[in-house]
């Protein structure tokens, strides 16, 4: 536990630093010059890293997750295989909130992989421009280069106004709904771009289900945003990720919600993860 609290961040902080270094060599150079002053320089480096929304998004994944939500991502790809009925290949997926493109690749990948399916396409949405950019900036320097089947739109989640009623076949976000401002008009509007016997995959921060572990999650919470002030010099994107996980309803909740937009919703109608930290929830438009 305490190695993947220190280990994960850290290496996505590294990655993200890297990135940043190279996209900033010539303006920043006389910056990061000083090979010296290791702390100072790198008091600055956390500082750019963080003024790219992408990076910074995938931080506050590590550090609340404590690194295990690129553990949790690679279940929800698998788990999606539901979405994979006997001849049903290609499929056409939605992956709303998707900025970076983790999912979205990652099911592709999957699905050439299980499947030998190269033809099926994907259409990444996200509302924030920046975040879709940096999605989109991942996607040329990866196999999906220049690859057709993959388009990126800014979209509102809640809306989804480009994407035909009964057009796709699988609609996942992960960790995302929990900002939609109505939770129920996105649930609503992934039943409308689906086809029948289409699938929703939701993958987000839920309830703890064990007194134990809840008491450290929630000791944890309270001081996320003091260390966010300290690594990042940002208190209130940590205090915001705190509330905005309390507020996110309780998972029979969500689970009444989704079937509210018209899903079946197969039992248990979710998969805890970690003790609940997070959850997969699954459902069918028939
Ligand atoms: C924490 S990131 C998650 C990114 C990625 N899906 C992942 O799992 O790492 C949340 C994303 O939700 C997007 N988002 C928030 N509200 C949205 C909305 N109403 N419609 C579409 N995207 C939204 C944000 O712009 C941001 O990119
Ligand atoms: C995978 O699919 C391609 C066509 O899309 C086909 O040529 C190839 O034989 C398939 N490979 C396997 C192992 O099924
Ligand atoms: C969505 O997230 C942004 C910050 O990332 C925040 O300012 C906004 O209030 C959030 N909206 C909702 C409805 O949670
Ligand atoms: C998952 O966690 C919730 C909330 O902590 C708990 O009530 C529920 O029994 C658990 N459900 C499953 C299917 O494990
Ligand atoms: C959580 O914090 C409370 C006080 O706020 C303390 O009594 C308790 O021992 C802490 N628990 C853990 C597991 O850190």
């Amino acid at each position: 536990m305490l190695k993947m609290l220190s280990g994960s961040p850290l290496r996505s902080l590294n990655t993200a630093y890297s990135t940043n270094v190279e996209d900033k060599s010539t303006s920043s150079t006389t910056h990061f010059g000083s090979k010296t002053v290791l702390a100072s320089e790198k008091e600055k480096l956390v500082g750019q890293v963080f003024s790219s929304v992408a990076s910074k998004y995938d931080i506050m994944n590590d550090v609340m997750s404590m690194g295990v939500h690129r553990l949790w991502k690679d279940e929800f790809i698998r788990r999606l295989d539901a979405g994979a009925r006997p001849g049903s290949r290609p499929l056409d997926f939605i992956d709303v909130a998707g900025g970076s493109g983790d999912i979205a690749f990652g099911l592709l990948d999957h699905a050439k992989a299980k499947f030998n399916d190269t033809k099926s396409t994907m259409t990444v949405v996200d509302i924030n421009p920046d975040m879709l950019r940096e999605g989109e900036k991942r996607c040329s320097e990866n196999h999906y280069k220049n690859d057709p089947r993959i388009q990126f739109l800014v979209q509102n989640g809640e809306v989804l106004d480009k994407i035909e009623d009964n057009s796709k076949d699988v609609y996942t976000v992960s960790f995302g709904i929990r900002n939609f401002t109505n939770i129920q008009a996105g649930l609503n509007t992934a039943y409308r771009v689906l086809r029948p016997g289409g699938v929703i995959g939701v993958l987000e921060f839920s309830k703890v289900d064990n007194v134990i572990v809840d008491t450290f999650y929630q000791n944890w919470s309270k001081f996320l945003p003091i260390f966010g002030q300290a690594i990042a010099n940002d208190y209130d994107s940590y205090q915001y990720l705190v509330e905005s996980i309390q507020r996110f309803p309780k998972q029979e909740e969500f689970k009444g919600m989704i079937q509210k937009a018209g899903f079946y919703v197969p039992e248990p109608g979710y998969q805890n993860l970690t003790f609940g930290i997070a959850a997969i929830h699954i459902g069918i438009k028939l």
